[in-house]
């Protein structure tokens, strides 16, 4: 594999397509053990998760759903600041044990906002599935109960995730440069 320009930066191989396998192939064997019988959830949060949903959604071998949302922020009252809301959450969440997808917990900014919405919705469980996580970017802590790599703290793309719109459809993820 070889550097990787797209846009105006500079991107080297960082995981391949077979090390990101292998592991979705572990975490979906533990979703497998932790939930028999309990019929999950998943909720894909639209861009950057639907590679990881897919390929994780394939190896799941139990009875389980799947949905995909999209999180829109926009700017509310003075006093809540940005209100995060999901478009497409169709579902009822009530008595349901529910996975979210995340391809990258970052900050933690997007799921900390997100979370205590769902909650509200009181499901039986509320779990974290990320690919990705960086540790060394946390302002807002987040327990991801089923994670795939940790990463420093540089930008990746590839395998969904994006570089302003391009990348997303690379097999490998690639890191910036630098
Ligand atoms: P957070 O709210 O800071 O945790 O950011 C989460 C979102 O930011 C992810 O779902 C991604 O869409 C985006 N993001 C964060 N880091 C990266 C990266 O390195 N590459 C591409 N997208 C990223």
């Amino acid at each position: 594999m070889h550097t990787l320009r797209v846009h105006d930066k500079e991107f080297e191989p960082y995981l391949t397509a077979a090390e990101i396998e292998q592991k979705i192939k572990s975490i979906a064997a533990d979703i497998d053990r932790d939930y028999q019988g309990k019929r999950p959830l998943f909720i894909s949060i639209l861009n950057g998760s639907f590679m990881f949903a897919s390929d994780l959604f394939k190896e799941i071998k139990i009875e389980a759903e799947i949905c995909f949302i999209k999180l829109a922020s926009y700017k509310g009252t003075k006093s809540s600041g940005h209100v995060i809301t999901a478009i497409g959450l169709d579902i009822d969440l009530i008595d349901r044990h529910v996975i979210i997808l995340e391809d990258i917990v970052d900050t933690g900014k997007t799921l900390s906002e997100f979370l205590p919405q769902l909650s509200h919705q009181h499901p039986l469980s509320l779990k974290i599935a990320s690919l990705l996580h960086k540790p060394e970017a946390t302002v807002y802590p987040i327990k991801i109960d089923y994670l795939g790599f940790s990463i420093p703290n540089k930008f990746v793309l590839g395998y969904g995730l994006d570089y302003d719109g391009l990348g997303r459809n690379i097999r490998e993820i690639y890191q910036l440069v630098g």
